[in-house]
């Protein structure tokens, strides 16, 4: 069980002590009401490493997170494993009595997230998932504009996450069993899940799509940022290709590579609707007024520390545990994203169109 604070700090502790889970402690580690008290990992230099930095008694430090939860008792828990861990991660630590703040995507697929869903309900705690491009001020911008009618009804949404060449040469990102996909998973979630929340998170009903690997399991002597990837275990798809209908009979579409032949990365979407269009990064609203087209730049939107959407992120989920502030990213956005994704998947395996339940 949760082990109360004083009521002054967040007893906050980490099962999956690796790359995000830094980012996470980071600004944690800044907040006046927040105290990191444990973490679990198997992999125990990158947790000393961790714990050096944050000052976390090595004592805290367990490489069994069933340990940690029974002996720590933590108020709060990020789940920072691979994918394949999400789920009995998280439903171990809402068992234990903890919030949750678990790394997008929400898990392997929806049928763990709703497990995931049910646990949080059963025991009465609150479950986040780890969405930050929500929190930044180009969303912001975009869906207050679509939520005051901007747009008219929006048609259509197009997506894209596309590295020219950006296999990911740490951590299990090629292993299709512990991640459950390649980019489309990893990097294609993000640009959804923010293009769907500005969209105002409609239902969606089907997908289709397709995939295909070419490139990341076979060895490469390409320059690139990330060389060298484990192309031996390599298990995920290159490219995906997806499109979601929703039930107000929008569409969007997605594509997503980890290498892709084009001539830069991409990570943008843009809208349109039948009143106004936009873009996303820069943000741009395409609108006609008193008989002309007219591009609308904001003329300012917070930038620097003020625009950091994963501090933002992160300060909502401790102001959501430890004050009942709502959540930007409940855990119900995170299983129509995994609805989504699943579809994609589904539909290139059985070649035709999928329904989302
Ligand atoms: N929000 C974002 O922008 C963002 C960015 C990167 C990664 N992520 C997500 O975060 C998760 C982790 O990614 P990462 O880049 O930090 O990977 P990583 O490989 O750096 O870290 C994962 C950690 O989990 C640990 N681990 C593995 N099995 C474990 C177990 N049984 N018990 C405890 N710990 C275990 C590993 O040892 C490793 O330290 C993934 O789900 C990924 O999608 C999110």
């Amino acid at each position: 069980m949760a082990k109360k604070s004083d009521g002054k700090k967040l007893r906050y502790a980490f099962i999956g002590a690796g790359g995000i889970a830094g980012a996470h402690m980071s600004y944690l580690a800044k907040m006046p009401d927040v105290e990191l008290v444990a973490l679990a990992d198997v992999n125990e230099a990158s947790m000393a490493r961790h714990a050096e930095t944050y000052k976390i008694p090595k004592a805290n430090c367990f490489t069994d997170y069933k340990q940690m939860l029974a002996k720590i008792g933590p108020e709060a828990v990020s789940v920072c494993t691979p994918n394949g861990l999400h789920a009995p991660n998280t439903i171990a630590a809402l068992n234990a009595g903890a919030a949750v703040l678990v790394e997008k995507p929400l898990a392997m697929n929806a049928k763990e997230g709703q497990a995931m869903l049910d646990a949080a309900k059963k025991n009465n705690q609150k479950l986040v998932i780890g969405f930050q491009y929500r929190f930044g001020p180009n969303s912001t911008f975009l869906r207050k504009a679509v939520a005051a009618g901007k747009f008219g009804e929006i048609m259509y949404t197009k997506c894209q996450a596309l590295r020219r060449r950006g296999i990911p040469n740490w951590g299990v990102f090629g292993r299709k069993d512990l991640q459950g996909g390649g980019p489309m998973i990893d990097i294609g979630v993000h640009i959804l899940e923010v293009a769907h929340f500005v969209m105002g998170s409609p239902k969606p009903v089907s997908a289709s799509g397709n995939t295909w690997t070419y490139m990341g399991d076979k060895k490469s002597d390409v320059a690139s940022m990330w060389p060298n990837w484990d192309h031996k275990t390599y298990t995920v798809e290159d490219l995906a290709v997806g499109q979601i209908r929703f039930e107000n009979g929008a569409i969007l579409s997605i594509e997503s590579s980890f290498v892709a032949h084009i001539e830069k990365d991409i990570f943008n979407f843009s809208l349109m609707g039948q009143k106004s269009g936009a873009n996303w990064d820069p943000a741009q609203i395409y609108t006609d007024d008193n008989g002309y087209m007219l591009n609308s730049t904001p003329g300012f939107l917070p930038s620097g520390p003020a625009a950091d959407h994963f501090a933002a992120k992160m300060r909502n989920f401790v102001d959501h545990v430890l004050h009942g502030k709502p959540t930007l990213a409940p855990a119900e956005h995170g299983l129509m994203v995994q609805k989504m994704l699943d579809g994609i998947y589904a539909s290139a395996k059985s070649g035709g169109e999928v329904s989302i339940a």
